[in-house]
């Protein structure tokens, strides 16, 4: 199972094992940490699991739809490694990636 190394807002860093067909915000969330609300639940309408992804990783990651990149416009902390957890797919290929939560808007 790929491995998930998540920063949380305060600096914490704590590492997060996949599980298969989840996504970054499921294995975030599901690891417990409670600040990425996720409140719309993945439908990609609420823009509460938002991320940076460590540059290293942004090329692996499936490309933008235009509702992820319109409700990443909705946030003052974007920039360009923002990305919403929960339309990447967390796979294998994806092994040892590095996010750090958003701050909340
Ligand atoms: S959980 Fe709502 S947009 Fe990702």
């Amino acid at each position: 199972m790929p491995k998930l190394i998540v920063t949380k807002r305060d600096g914490d860093v704590v590492e997060l094992q996949g599980g298969a067909g989840l996504t970054v915000m499921e294995v975030i969330r599901d690891g417990g940490v409670d600040e990425l609300l996720a409140l719309c639940g993945g439908c990609c309408s609420c823009a509460t699991c938002h991320v940076h992804v460590d540059p290293a990783f942004v090329t692996l990651l499936p490309a933008m739809s235009e509702d992820e990149n319109d409700l990443l416009d909705s946030s003052d902390d974007r920039n360009e490694t923002s990305r919403l957890g929960c339309q990447i797919p967390f796979e294998d290929g994806l092994d040892g990636l590095k996010v750090t939560i958003a701050k909340e808007d």
